[in-house]
């Protein structure tokens, strides 16, 4: 649309119009109010008919696009993809995968007549306890805002858009509406702001969500300083700002700090304290406490992208996206991100040998997460189907069982599957104990079988955080036991025992993983875990995802200690007291072993780096070198480049991720030449006011994990 016709709209719009473009419908076909056009979207803005604005349609999520899968008195379903969740997208550390997700995504944004995605989520691994850190990327600004950039590249290839959220210092479900992050400008430029920076500067996003939480006293959807000088003033971002849903106290705030947008509206409906947002921007502008300039200036920042949008455009969506072509991305976004953690060589097994599934997770295998990155797909292919649609040789006697236990418990008062607070949005899925079985029977599976395969799961969600507890970071004592009994008895028979990780966050390993021989982590691989596993397993595919955050040894060596905040019973404030030792930062600066670090993975076959080249060119380093595939089997690989710092007179973490590359499928032999530039000003430190470059020699570490450095190099600034 030419600016004449834009502006021309916005200048005929009444106050009433104009307050009804900023503030959302209501959650849709919830609380009285209308049901969406495309049912199960989370958002919808009013249309204003007279100037032929229609409205526009916000959904979730992280994983795939989140819509109700039936419509009442249709006979058709709207299921949309299951992809991986964001940290095993992250495990595969590959732009082009992110990217080709991105497509699949947003097709079905825009063939089920959805405008924007409420996704990527780029909040930070700052503890593995967090309950969406499923819907998160990484530990690692740099990691994070590379995937999140390629994701929406991808959506917004599609001609729809993409929301990154929750802007920012949200990495807790703890009291998540009203919690006080407390955090130094440092750690906030260097580690959680990066990510969004990286993002908004390199895919041009159509909107930004502010987090729930407040920042350093202000609510995000209401900090100035945050949504006006940070978001638009320094990086440029040109689009609109929306709020989280229902987030903030102050409508009236919320326009002059520049979130544009305040979702899903009618806040009243769910809290007594609130007011109608609408009426209470209209008597602000109207006594004059609200200019309505910055109305004006809202209004134009929704609509300048709205007028991009598929419903204004007046698109015809088919309600047929390519579900088939989607599930392959799916299942290769998920191939490569499945993480080798331990291996003695029974990895990969030939497709003759006899397998033993054990754990509950082999039914109900965890697709994903719960709440708003939850996703409705058309199946999930469980572990147990995927192995047997591959034609393993499974002793079907154990899977028998295990269908029987399940379903009956399942039935059991005690372990139905409740409703949470949100109907769907939140269910509580009581898990199941796993000590049923006895001796007798493991010993008889022990003779039948060649390799036992022990399923770990857990399910994680919006609301609320993990618990550093058994059952949850720490093995519960059923499943330990389940480690232990099988280890011992198949080990007695000559058998190999392998642990596989069902999971959307790290649980603690280092206490069990000598009883076992190889450890896969699965991650919540989506609609295809199943056929990805089996896969996996025998070699089909070679793993070739690296650890997007890493597995602290125990959860109490977690820099992070005070999560979720204090009080204790009832947090107000989390202080992020550890400042930029985030992670990694953390544990390789102050000498805290990890059970397993940032970016390491096994492969089924091994890598050589060599002929490291450094160049300092005065705005770019640029990088060099050679990675060769010596193993016999074909195989993809993750090279890292840490930077070390000079001393200098500011502290800082002993090494940072500042590049990274992913090589094509290489054979026994092959070489790939590798070149990455890093430019000079990712090198800054944010110091009191301002970024600082130190003076000095800077070493360049080039790696297959951030503790498996193989080149060293260097430059001078
Ligand atoms: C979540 C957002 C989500 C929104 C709409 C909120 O509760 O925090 O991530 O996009 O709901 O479903």
């Amino acid at each position: 649309m030419p600016l004449e016709d834009f502006n021309e709209i916005v200048s005929k719009m009444t106050l009433e119009e104009k307050v009804s473009i900023v503030v959302g419908v209501g959650l849709p076909g919830l609380f009285g109010n209308a049901p969406s056009r495309v049912p199960g979207a989370a958002g919808e803005t009013h249309p204003i008919e007279r100037l032929r604005v229609p409205s526009a349609v916000f959904a979730d999520g992280p994983a795939g696009l989140r819509i109700s899968p039936r419509r009442e008195g249709d006979e058709l379903t709207y299921h949309a993809t299951a992809f991986p969740i964001e940290t095993m997208l992250a495990s595969t550390w590959n732009r082009e995968i992110l990217e080709e997700v991105g497509r699949a995504v947003g097709e079905e944004v825009r063939e089920y007549g959805v405008d924007i995605l409420l996704a990527p989520a780029m909040n930070i691994h700052r503890n593995p306890l967090c309950g969406r850190n499923f819907e998160y990327y990484s530990e690692d600004p740099l990691l994070t805002g590379e995937m999140a950039a390629a994701f929406v590249r991808g959506v917004q290839s599609q001609g729809v858009g993409s929301c990154l959220k929750h802007f920012a210092a949200n990495e807790q479900e703890t009291n998540r509406f009203f919690i006080d992050t407390v955090v130094s400008e440092r750690a906030l430029r260097e580690i959680y702001l990066r990510g969004f920076e990286i993002a908004v500067r390199k895919s041009k996003p159509w909107a930004v969500m502010s987090a729930y939480n407040k920042l350093n006293g202000k609510y995000c959807s209401q900090n100035k300083w945050l949504l006006t000088k940070v978001l638009r003033e320094e990086w440029v971002f040109e689009d609109f700002v929306m709020t989280d849903w229902f987030a903030g106290d102050n409508p009236v705030e919320q326009m002059e700090a520049g979130n544009d947008m305040i979702m899903p509206g009618k806040a009243y409906q769910i809290n007594p304290k609130r007011k109608d947002e609408r009426e209470e921007i209209l008597n602000a502008v109207k006594e004059g406490r609200l200019s309505e300039k910055i109305l004006d200036r809202n209004v134009r920042n929704i609509l300048k992208v709205l007028i991009n949008s598929p419903s204004f455009k007046g698109y015809k969506y088919s309600n047929k996206p390519n579900l088939d072509a989607h599930a392959r991305v799916a299942y290769k976004a998920g191939a490569e991100g499945v993480i080798l953690l331990k291996n003695d060589g029974t990895l990969p097994i030939s497709v003759d040998k006899r397998v033993a599934l054990f754990g509950t997770g082999q039914i109900e295998t965890i697709k994903g997460g719960t709440g708003s990155g939850d996703t409705h797909p058309r199946y999930v292919v469980s572990l147990l189907e995927g192995v047997r649609e591959r034609g393993l040789k499974i002793d079907e006697e154990l899977a028998k069982i295990y269908i029987k236990y399940v379903g009956e418990m399942r039935n059991r008062e005690e372990y139905k599957v409740r409703w949470g607070v949100l109907g769907e949005f939140m269910p509580i899925v009581p898990r199941l104990p796993e000590g049923f079985l006895s001796e007798k029977d493991i010993e008889r599976f022990a003779e039948n079988n060649d390799v036992a395969f022990i399923i770990i799961s857990r399910i994680s969600g919006e609301g609320y955080d993990r618990r550093p507890e058994k059952g949850d970071f720490y093995l519960s004592d059923d499943e330990r036991s389940l480690v232990d009994r099988i280890s011992r008895i198949f080990h007695k028979y000559g058998r190999k025992v392998v642990a596989v990780l069902n999971i959307g966050s790290p649980v603690e390993v280092v206490s069990w993983r000598g009883l076992v021989d190889a450890i896969l982590l699965i991650w919540q691989a989506g609609q295809e875990t199943g056929r990805i596993f089996a896969d996996i397993i025998t070699g089909r595919i070679n793993p070739s995802g690296k650890l997007p955050t890493t597995f602290p040894r125990d959860y109490w060596d977690v820099p992070s200690w005070n999560f979720p905040g204090e009080p204790r019973d009832n947090p107000q404030v989390v202080s992020y007291d550890e400042g930029i030792y985030v992670g990694y930062r953390y544990y390789d600066t102050f000498g805290v072993e990890p059970a397993y670090e940032f970016g390491f993975g096994l492969s089924y076959t091994t890598f050589k780096y060599g002929n490291l080249k450094v160049e300092n060119t005065g705005n770019m380093v640029k990088i060099s070198f050679e990675i060769t595939k010596t193993g016999s089997f074909p195989g993809k690989e993750v090279a890292q480049v840490y930077i070390r710092a000079p001393r200098g007179v500011i502290d800082k973490p002993f090494q940072e991720l500042k590049g990274f590359h992913k090589t094509s499928l290489l054979n026994p032999g092959e070489t790939e030449k590798v070149e990455i530039e890093i430019s000079v000003d990712s090198l800054a430190i944010y110091n009191g006011d301002r970024w600082i470059i130190e003076k000095g020699r800077y070493e360049v570490r080039v790696g297959s994990s951030s503790r498996d450095i193989r080149l060293i190099g260097s430059f001078t600034i």
